[in-house]
């Protein structure tokens, strides 16, 4: 499995022939200017919540690649009615798709869409592929419901949000490790707007001082599991 930073909250992992984006919001990410949109491959799209900086670049990657979207209902169903297919999910659902198993997994966050309309209620992503096992938080506070996760999975790695203000902090984010049972953990959703800009060199070294390790990628990097 190997997973790539796309900035902000954009992923893309790779699971055998199959690539899975996640969350793409680039185009509107001055940070992510040398990422293509136009060039990106994917045969599935997922999205956590109906915020604008998940769900930006969506219509387009999808439209160009028809790539299908898994998401809660209401994401899936709103871009049905743009021609786009979609997986809909909810909370605490399972599924086997060709690339591996999803479980859609709570988040506490909200989830409207940019014109205010509903987003459903947003959430976050375990995926099991090529025996491989991760955690992808979305945009969340940190809740006692992560400690349900490792009920089921033994985690390899955890993307956890880390930048505070719109979603859990660096002090949270540590504890929530703890919570799912991952020493290894790549921090996301920092430093795109003012907001959330975090240190870096101290975020990593309070991670380290709890026996845990914080990797933050450049933009357009990449970690092989
Ligand atoms: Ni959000
Ligand atoms: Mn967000």
């Amino acid at each position: 499995m190997k997973i790539s930073f796309l900035g902000h909250a954009s992923l893309k992992i790779q699971i055998g022939n199959i690539t899975l984006l996640v969350d793409p919001f680039i185009s509107g990410n001055p940070k992510a200017s040398h990422i293509d949109v136009d060039t990106l491959n994917a045969d599935y799209i997922l999205i956590t919540h109906a915020h604008q900086d998940h769900i930006l670049d969506v219509e387009q990657i999808a439209k160009r690649t028809g790539a299908i979207i898994i998401s809660n209902y209401e994401i899936v169903s709103h871009f049905q009615t743009l021609d786009i297919q979609g997986h809909p999910m909810n909370h605490g659902g399972n599924w086997e798709f060709d690339f591996g198993r999803i479980k859609y997994v709570n988040a506490i966050h909200t989830s409207s869409f940019p014109d205010g309309s509903y987003g459903g209620q947003p959430g976050g992503f375990v995926i099991e592929g090529e025996h491989k096992n991760i955690y992808i938080a979305g945009d969340t506070a940190l809740t006692y419901d992560m400690k349900l996760i490792p009920v089921s999975t033994k985690l390899d790695l955890a993307i956890l949000p880390i930048g505070d203000n719109f979603t859990m902090g660096i002090d949270d984010a540590i504890i929530a490790a703890d919570f799912v049972e991952c020493d290894k953990i790549l921090g996301y959703h920092f430093d795109t707007f003012g907001y959330i800009e975090i240190n870096h060199d101290e975020a990593k070294r309070k991670f380290f001082e709890n026996g845990k390790d914080l990797m933050l990628l450049e933009i357009g990097e990449s970690i092989e599991l």
